[in-house]
């Protein structure tokens, strides 16, 4: 009697062990949702300089300024950032809202500042 019962822990322990092992396989993430850009900034452009992306996406954008500071100004979604020259600055928002918003450089950088500029596209 008191042999069998010694002989059940093992089993038990065993079926616990393979448990454990099954919560902790990870998961597949979810990176659909987050469209990321890798864009450049430098005398007097943005590149790419057209994003498009779906409504409700969440957008990450990361941002390296080559040659001097500029800044990315996203007025329609609050967005205004400084890019220190060669400091990727990560700038995440939810597209929230479709149309076609123009982004631009909001750091005085030169005689073509205020043409420094790209755009945004939501798609409904
Ligand atoms: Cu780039 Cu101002």
């Amino acid at each position: 009697m008191r042999l069998s019962r010694l002989g059940l822990v093992p089993v038990v322990v065993v079926m616990l062990g393979g448990n454990l092992g099954a919560a902790q396989t990870p998961g597949p993430a979810t990176p659909a949702e987050v469209r990321q850009f890798t864009m450049t900034a430098r005398r007097y452009q943005f590149d790419p300089s057209v994003i498009t992306v779906k409504k409700g996406q969440l957008v990450r954008l990361i941002i390296t300024a080559a040659d001097r500071n500029h800044g990315f100004k996203l007025e329609e979604f609050g967005i205004n950032q400084l890019l220190k020259k060669n400091q990727p600055a990560i700038i995440e928002f939810t597209a929230s809202k479709a149309g076609t918003f123009i982004f631009r450089c909001s750091e005085f950088c030169g005689l073509g500042h205020a043409k420094m500029k790209g755009k945004l596209v939501v798609e409904e």
